[in-house]
């Protein structure tokens, strides 16, 4: 089922989300819904803040070649344990902030330890897009966007784009 995306600014999407603790039937149905509401988007990543529910959840699947096989990835309690002193800049948007896109200095590469969807600990190192979504994704987690990282002009133009694009939904 899909969920409703909330566009920033919200408050949901400012606050600091809490651990998972058990993996219920309900937070696995949340897990496939966000990976459905993810792909119809078209995204490649959502945290569940996203969709409106403060825990340590995020979906990701940054395959992007045509005829390529997906590769959805579900992460529960998502944890950076490792960076390179290496950077790399990638254009970034978010599906909180439709239609914006700006350049953002992530860590090259990082390594992430979570619980799997069937509870199981997991842990791997990420390059290139993955490294930099993956760490878009569970900084949502901790209440912050990709605009946290440009200078506050810029940051402001866009909120002020997208409190206009909530009033004309609003009246839709
Ligand atoms: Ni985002």
């Amino acid at each position: 089922m899909k969920r409703p995306i909330l566009i920033h600014p919200d408050p949901r999407l400012k606050k600091v989300c809490s651990p998972v603790d058990d993996i219920t039937g309900e937070l696995s149905k949340l897990a496939d819904d966000m990976l459905e509401t993810m792909y119809d988007a078209p995204g490649i990543g959502l945290a569940a803040p996203q969709v409106g529910v403060l825990y340590r959840l995020i979906v990701l699947d940054c395959v992007k070649e045509e005829g390529a096989a997906p590769c959805p990835m579900v992460m529960f309690n998502p944890e950076i344990v490792a960076s390179s002193e290496e950077t790399s800049v990638y254009e970034e948007g978010c599906l909180s902030i439709p239609e914006q896109y700006a350049e953002v200095t992530r860590p090259a590469e990082v390594e992430v330890a979570w619980i799997d969807q069937q509870g199981h600990p997991r842990k791997q190192t990420f390059d290139k897009l993955w490294a930099t979504c993956v760490q878009h994704e569970i900084d949502h987690l901790n209440g912050k966007l990709f605009i946290d990282y440009l200078k506050p002009l810029k940051r402001q133009m866009i909120t002020r784009k997208m409190q206009k694009l909530k009033r004309e939904r609003a009246r839709a």
